[in-house]
């Protein structure tokens, strides 16, 4: 089985840390988010992915040199200028011929989603597309659709006003379609999947829909990303797990690691506090500082104070600097 998975948006919301990194790049412990997601989608039984990359393709490519992870084929389709979903789905199909049912994956998305469950019910029902929803309390972030009994979407509403969405079930990101649903979607175009496309495969009566409770996080918002981070600790995770602290993260004796994840490289100096942080890869935490509800890819200076921070790869907070509720740009 074949999935695209979207991976080429610019990640604003997680600025600065994807200065460098893409956002399907970052780490979510202490492995790149894409990796996870591409191990969820071979459990359901997917053996070739496609990433839609609508720009910078090096990192991607050079976190996979042989073309596989593990035992998924990885390709790339990479948009000569960001085509939106729908164009970015169109393209990757295009580009590798794709005939036949398929998945389709936003990159930012972590779930313990059954997706081999997903496609089941895509074929029990001989729907034309089958959208992954979950329940949450507020959906107008996100698409939202109105369903019923048997499971037949109504209407499907990208980002609704507050107050005027047509449910509390929300589109989980993680699809099948058939290639039927490529027609509708206009060649070297941007056009966005939920906005124009699912409204037309509303209209002909065959988008569908499963709910589930499922562990489910868009990992593309700070708060967020950070969660779905620490989310790896606990027992929350129905496959996934990792360790606070990676093997080779140093540590000071001394220092306090709380409910938070310190990347390769990273250091943590001596007396140093972290809390409910993700300190990534290489980072360093100076000494008797203390972060906390903080993303960390730069420094930290001796003894700052920082608090519901984001700190890209290339800034440094100044020693005795306190921080809260800010980012800090690459200097
Ligand atoms: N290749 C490519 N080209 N990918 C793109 C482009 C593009 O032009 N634009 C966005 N993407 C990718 C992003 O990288 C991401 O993986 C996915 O498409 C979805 O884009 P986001 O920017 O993360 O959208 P969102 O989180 O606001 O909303 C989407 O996800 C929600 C669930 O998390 C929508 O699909 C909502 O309907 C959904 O509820
Ligand atoms: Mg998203």
């Amino acid at each position: 089985m074949q999935a695209v998975v979207l991976v080429g948006g610019f990640g604003t919301r997680l600025r600065p840390l994807t200065n460098e990194v893409p956002k399907p790049m970052l780490p979510i412990g202490h492995r790149p988010m894409i990796v996870r997601l591409i191990e969820r989608l071979a459990r359901g039984g997917v053996d070739d992915v496609t990433l839609a990359l609508g720009f910078k393709p090096e990192p991607f490519v050079a976190a996979f040199p042989d073309g596989r992870c593990g035992d998924v084929a990885v390709h790339y389709a990479v948009e000569p200028e960001p085509l939106d979903t729908g164009g970015a789905i169109r393209f990757a199909a295009d580009t590798r011929g794709i005939d036949d049912t398929f998945v389709v994956a936003n990159g930012d998305v972590m779930t313990d989603l059954d997706v081999g469950a997903l496609i089941a019910h895509h074929r029990a029902v001989e729907a034309e597309a089958t959208l992954h929803l979950i329940g949450v309390d507020d959906p107008s972030a996100f698409g939202v659709v109105d369903i019923d009994a048997d499971g037949v979407v109504h209407a499907f509403v990208e980002k609704p006003d507050p107050g005027t969405e047509p449910s509390n079930l929300i589109n989980a990101g993680t699809y099948v379609f058939e290639p039927s649903v490529l027609e509708l979607i206009p060649t070297g175009e941007r056009v966005s999947i939920e906005r124009d496309t699912f409204p037309r495969v509303v209209a002909g009566g065959r988008l569908h829909g499963v709910a589930t409770s499922d562990y489910w996080i868009d990992a593309g918002r700070p708060d967020l990303y950070r969660a779905a981070n620490l989310d790896l600790l606990g027992d929350q995770r129905r496959f996934d797990r990792a360790e606070a602290i990676a093997a080779d993260a140093s540590v000071a004796a001394d220092a306090t690691v709380v409910n938070s994840l310190i990347g390769a490289g990273a250091q943590v100096e001596a007396g140093a506090e972290v809390r409910d942080s993700v300190v990534l890869d290489g980072a360093r935490i100076g000494a008797a500082s203390r972060v906390e509800s903080s993303l960390i890819a730069g420094v930290v200076g001796d003894r700052a104070r920082v608090t519901d921070t984001i700190v890209g790869r290339t800034g440094t907070v100044a020693a005795d600097a306190e921080l809260s509720a800010s980012t800090e740009p690459p200097v």
